[in-house]
């Protein structure tokens, strides 16, 4: 028999001022793992509610029922107090998150500058249109070339005066940085049975000093037509053709000139800031650099040109130093 030392009153109390404090408390709380902590403290085995209940045995049996409910008023009470606490954590939890992922559909978007073809690409590519369009195929060879490619099977032996105004960066090995587009009609017709319609791009070296109308580095397109019974009329009349779909009615003049790989040759200026400007040298395919290939020169006949493209880019755009398109310059590339 265990003897009452508590009267229900006393019990009573103490519920009462643990439903006070622990609502205080939960009021408080500001985060779900201190919330969880608190259910423990108050609602576990081991927490305040249980420490009271524990000892219930002490009461006199009268006061048990009454005890009884009201702790199991308190119990839930203090349960539905937490839940509300839970509710309003999670709640402030989703829309911290909310605020923090928040899209804004009508803030301006990242200003991404959309680049653009730089003059000498547009220049090659409306060029090669024409020539495509005459019935040419696009080819193209190697920047690193051999002596013979570039100069010998052209008709330029090492001893040919030719090859000083063609002075270039020669390679350890004996190769060079090709001077001209030039050696791609070789490499072309040693793999191609006549008739042959190729139009070639291709960047060239020279060791030149630059000026406004030179550079180190520059680009050119090589034209090759090979065929039976092609004559001078035929480059004249392709060459004046595409020079007048380039640039309208722009005045030009054929100048008699010299290549080794060509006879008879000719250069065509082109009228640039009141002057003339040379823009290519074309002439008929010698006879010597048929044979190097193994065509007969008897059977076939046929006419080349070589453009500067940067030449063809300053007269086309009115650009007054060639120096302009290697720089990187916004102000002058944004104009294109
Ligand atoms: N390769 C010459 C140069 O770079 C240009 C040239 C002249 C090309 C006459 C040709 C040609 O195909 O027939 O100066």
């Amino acid at each position: 028999m265990t003897t009452s030392t508590l009267d229900g009153q006393q019990l009573q109390a103490q519920l009462q001022e643990l439903q006070a404090t622990a609502l205080k408390a939960i009021a408080e709380i500001e985060t779900l793992d201190t919330l969880e902590q608190q259910r423990i403290h108050y609602l576990g085995k081991k927490g305040e509610l249980s420490k009271i209940l524990g000892t219930m045995g002490k009461l006199p049996a009268g006061d048990r029922p009454t005890i009884g409910t009201l702790a199991n008023t308190l119990k839930e009470t203090l349960q539905t107090a937490l839940e509300q606490q839970r509710h309003k954590l999670q709640a402030a939890q989703i829309q911290a998150q909310l605020e923090a992922e928040t899209l804004d559909v009508t803030m301006p978007g990242y200003f991404r500058p959309q680049g653009h073809i730089h003059p000498l690409n547009s220049t090659m590519d409306r060029i090669l249109d024409i020539f495509v369009g005459l019935g040419y195929t696009v080819d193209d060879g190697p920047e690193m070339e051999t002596d013979y490619y570039n100069f010998e099977a052209l008709n330029t032996p090492a001893d040919h005066p030719a090859r000083d105004m063609q002075d270039t960066f020669y390679l350890p090995d004996g190769n060079l940085l090709r001077t001209h587009t030039s050696s791609v009609q070789i490499r072309h017709m040693e793999l191609n049975d006549p008739p042959i319609r190729i139009v070639a791009p291709g960047r060239c070296y020279r060791r030149d000093n630059e000026d406004a109308t030179h550079a180190a580095v520059f680009h050119q397109i090589e034209i090759l037509a090979i065929d039976q019974g092609l004559t001078f009329t035929d480059l004249k009349g392709t060459v004046k053709a595409f020079l007048a779909e380039l640039f309208g009615d722009v005045p030009i003049r054929f100048r008699a000139s010299y290549f080794p790989f060509t006879e008879p040759s000719a250069e065509v200026d082109v009228q640039w800031k009141g002057r003339w400007l040379e823009v290519l040298g074309c002439g008929m395919v010698d006879p010597q650099v048929l044979k190097n290939v193994g065509y007969d020169p008897d059977l076939y006949t046929g006419f080349a040109a070589g453009f500067g493209v940067e030449r063809f880019a300053m007269v086309l755009h009115q650009i007054d130093d060639i120096r302009r398109f290697y720089t990187s310059d916004l102000r002058f590339l944004n104009q294109f």
